[in-house]
């Protein structure tokens, strides 16, 4: 039975001890992973088994993961190779486990989607499940000094490859402009009456807040999508009626050091889910997207 509450219990446990035997080994390493939890919860809110998930940015295809193992069809495309390769085991794993629903994984550019993406399942996808690439400062793992020997603490996993239609190495103006247009190729997919979920996060620059979730609310609308939810994803587990946080070294750091100046911050823990609808009456999502762009 979904629960259709606004803030999400989805980090019970660890987000590694939610992929564990669920996922090949080097998953690990991509800077930017959605939490299994907040996965598995839209999958199950918002589409009913033998559905079909689209995930345009799928990173290592944890959307699809997820939606496979909750017996819904997944398609996930990603524009780095290695990642999509990773992502495409994944869902083969994940097909094999759970035996009755298909996945496939496209590498390929989102912001044209629909050229490669078969026009027989244009208009089919129940469920847009995404996060954009986001801040380098909210991304990536970290090792101590006993891990690996070197002096000091050592960030890794926190950079993607070079490519600039890799849009982690865009401004965020570029970003927002080509999320959009991501946006608008999926109003394309969708059935109508479908639902599109953003996760998505805040993170700040010379301690100013870079509200990126406002942004894409707005980058919804500008694709033809209309919002109709804005939730909470818990990051941390609920224990006791208490919230117990997992902040990465870098989080604790950074708000210290802040606190240490004089700035009240907080450690996130939470992400924020965008939920829009393609409503019942949009049939004709290509016409409006090309009146978007022109
Ligand atoms: C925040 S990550 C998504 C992670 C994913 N949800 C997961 O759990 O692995 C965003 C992904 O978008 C990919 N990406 C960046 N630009 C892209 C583009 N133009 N087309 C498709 N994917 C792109 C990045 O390589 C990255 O893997």
């Amino acid at each position: 039975m979904p629960c259709y509450d606004s803030v999400w219990n989805t980090a019970p446990t660890s987000a590694p001890a939610q992929r564990k035997g669920r996922y090949t080994p080097g998953s690990a390493a991509h800077p930017a992973k959605m939490h299994p939890g907040i996965a598995a919860h839209a999958v199950a809110t918002y589409t009913k088994p033998g559905d079909l998930v689209l995930d345009p940015m799928c990173g290592i295809g944890t959307t699809l993961v997820e939606a496979l193992h909750l017996g819904r069809n997944a398609l996930g495309i990603e524009y780095e190779p290695k990642w999509s390769s990773l992502a495409s085991r994944n869902a083969s794993l994940a097909e094999e486990a759970e035996g009755k629903a298909t996945g496939a994984v496209h590498r390929g550019d989102a912001r044209r989607l629909t050229e490669f993406i078969p026009a027989t399942l244009h208009g089919e996808a129940n469920l847009v499940l995404t996060s954009p690439p986001y801040g380098p400062s909210v991304h990536g793992q970290v090792r101590s000094t006993r891990d690996t020997g070197e002096r000091g603490v050592v960030k890794k996993n926190f950079r993607y490859g070079h490519d600039q239609d890799n849009l982690a190495h865009v401004s965020t103006t570029h970003l927002l402009e080509a999320f959009t247009e991501i946006l608008a190729q999926c109003r394309t997919m969708l059935r109508p009456g479908g639902t599109v979920v953003v996760t998505t996060r805040p993170w700040r620059e010379r301690g100013e807040l870079i509200d990126l979730p406002s942004a894409v609310l707005a980058a919804g609308k500008a694709a033809g999508l209309t919002p109709s939810e804005r939730c909470v994803a818990l990051l941390a587990g609920v224990r006791d009626g208490r919230l117990i946080s997992r902040p990465s070294f870098f989080q604790m750091k950074n708000v210290r050091d802040a606190r240490r100046q004089g700035i009240p911050l907080s450690v996130i823990q939470h992400e924020d889910v965008l939920v829009f609808t393609r409503l019942p009456s949009d049939i004709n999502a290509r016409a409006s997207v090309a009146r978007f762009r022109s």
